[in-house]
């Protein structure tokens, strides 16, 4: 059934501006309280301002035409509305999560292709609209599938504002002001970790933080590996948990350690490393000619959540003079909260951390670090001396501030004003709630579970993570076995492409060792409630009580 709904001038409904006169809106219901609003008419101003952009192609604005900046302006002033619009509808509960549609729809209903000619500005918008309409609202308070969820105001506006200043990080010459903000953040971070000396950098993603941690400790290890690569070198070995991110994996094959080096040390019940099964592993390595090098613990794995027992690994990386690696990507933010950091007690042990403010405390994508001890290390691994870029007289600056030659990427993106924006905004105190309150949520959602019928907790949540199963009445008094495994792996892709068709909320699923499929809750979103958090269990019960 659809209602028409009005708002008058400049007012705020439901989540959806208006920014000139009389706009109305169609709420098509869904059913179950949930509401698609679609703007069915735009204000008057907003249908001016179009008009105006009839006809103008991008020869009609900077920095083509320098004489026509109203062009320019009205262009940035539509596509800004258009965000604004994503960005309310995105906190508006009765607004879809996703708008499902294949890539044969997509192609249908959208007109992506490049052809020779220029396309006038109003289409541009127009598309953009669409392109909007059809993607994931991964800032929505009912969106819980992955590790980076939220849509931040001020990270918003801090990554508007680095696009717009578009800088590379490599030189203190091409990003003063940046390049500062950044060895500052880095610093502040460090300190939180506990390091009292060290370097820090951002990488592109969590992934690569990991595998930049890697290629240091092997640097450590011999750094004749430099020049000579790995001609000669012994047998390397790696060690991370079964739970531990797939990175590691991944870095082990691009460093041409190969697959076989990462041995993956069994988890408990819980998700943590078993630190005995570590040092069985080391030894048993050793015994086949290895040299284990590297562990990486895990602060928050990826489905369960755990946190590794920090000291202990710490302990075991002295005995056997391994590198101490802390991927942190997901649960190193819980430095921020003093009721949560005791999960990291040890970290300052670490040799290196990969902490990812992209995940837990909601900073636009991306922004991942890598904080590491010992302070000349990433340089030494990584300089290259590109006379080019990195000149030694520069005569205006300190050139150890150029920071280029700490990766072994050239150009590098700010990642890192946004962030800066947001602590800035919130102060440290700021953070900590966010945290706290993301873990709050959590706590909730795993009591509402333990009370139903129905649903099961898998795990205590230790970071945000939250696992259960759904267990229809179908299923409920069957006796365990094969049988009741699979029907039970086939109930989360069938909610899930229910949920998704709806657009209701998206939670993600996943078998995880001898457990088959079941769902995986990640609360990150400022935006989310205890209200959102029963909502979930009613509505995974609405959609597959009848499977
Ligand atoms: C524990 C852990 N480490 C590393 C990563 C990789 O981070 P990114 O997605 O930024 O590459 C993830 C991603 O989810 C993760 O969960």
């Amino acid at each position: 059934m659809d209602a028409v709904m009005s708002s008058s001038n400049g007012s705020v409904k439901n989540g959806s501006t208006t920014v000139g006169t009389k706009h109305h809106e169609v709420m098509h219901n869904l059913g179950d309280g949930v509401a698609a609003v679609k703007k069915i008419k735009m204000d008057s101003q907003s249908q001016q301002n179009v008009q105006l952009l009839d006809g103008k192609t991008f020869k009609d604005m900077l920095p083509w035409s320098e004489n026509d900046t109203g062009v320019t302006d009205e262009f940035i002033g539509e596509m800004v509305n258009i965000l604004k619009n994503f960005l309310h509808e995105t906190h508006d509960r009765s607004s879809k999560v996703i708008n499902f549609k294949s890539p044969d729809e997509i192609l249908k209903e959208l007109d992506l292709d490049i052809t020779e000619h220029s396309t006038e500005l109003h289409e541009l918008i127009d598309v953009t609209k669409k392109i909007l309409d059809l993607s994931v609202k991964t800032g929505h308070p009912r969106f819980y599938n992955q590790l980076f969820a939220g849509l931040d105001v001020t990270g918003l506006m801090g990554q508007w504002a680095s696009a717009t200043a578009n800088a590379s990080m490599y030189t203190f010459e091409m990003a003063p002001v940046f390049g500062t903000i950044e060895k500052l953040v880095l610093k502040k971070m460090r300190e939180l970790v506990g390091f009292k000396t060290g370097d820090g950098l951002l990488f592109p993603g969590g992934s690569i933080s990991n595998m930049q941690a890697m290629n240091l400790a092997r640097y450590k290890f011999n750094p004749n590996m430099k020049e000579e690569g790995l001609f000669g070198c012994p047998r390397l070995a790696v060690f991370t948990s079964q739970e531990g991110h797939y990175s590691t994996v991944k870095a082990a094959v691009t460093l041409g350690l190969g697959t076989k080096s990462v041995k993956k040390v069994k988890t408990d019940s819980n998700g943590k490393m078993i630190t005995e099964e570590l040092r069985a592993e080391i030894i048993k390595a050793q015994s086949h000619g290895e040299r284990p090098f590297f562990v990486c613990a895990t602060a928050g794995t990826t489905v369960a959540g755990a946190y590794d027992d920090l000291e202990k690994i710490g302990d075991i990386c002295n005995e056997f003079g391994c590198w101490f690696h802390v991927d942190g990507a997901w649960g190193a933010s819980v430095l921020f909260s003093k009721k949560y950091r005791h999960l990291v007690k040890g970290i300052e042990r670490a040799d290196s951390v990969t902490w990812n403010p992209h995940k837990l405390i909601s900073v636009p994508l991306q922004c991942s670090t890598l904080l590491v001890k010992d302070e000349g290390l990433l340089n030494a691994c990584n300089r290259a001396d590109a006379k080019y870029l990195f000149q030694k007289d520069k005569k205006l600056y300190d050139v150890s501030l150029d920071t280029g030659d700490k990766t072994f990427q050239c150009g590098r993106p700010n990642d890192i004003y946004k962030f800066w924006l947001m602590w800035k905004a919130k102060g440290t105190n700021g953070l900590e709630e966010h945290v706290d309150r993301a873990f709050d949520n959590s706590r909730y959602l795993a009591e509402q579970i333990k009370k139903r019928e129905g649903f099961e907790l898998l795990i205590e949540p230790e970071c945000t993570n939250t696992c259960f199963r759904y267990l229809p009445p179908s299923v409920r008094d069957m006796p365990d076995g094969p049988e009741k495994n699979a029907r039970l792996s086939a109930i989360p892709p069938e909610i899930k492409k229910r949920m998704t068709l709806k657009g209701s909320m998206m939670v993600g699923y996943q078998p995880l060792k001898d457990r088959v499929n079941f769902f995986r809750m990640i609360i990150i979103s400022a935006a989310v409630t205890h209200e959102d958090m029963d909502f979930v269990l009613d509505e995974i019960e609405r959609l597959g009580k009848d499977l």
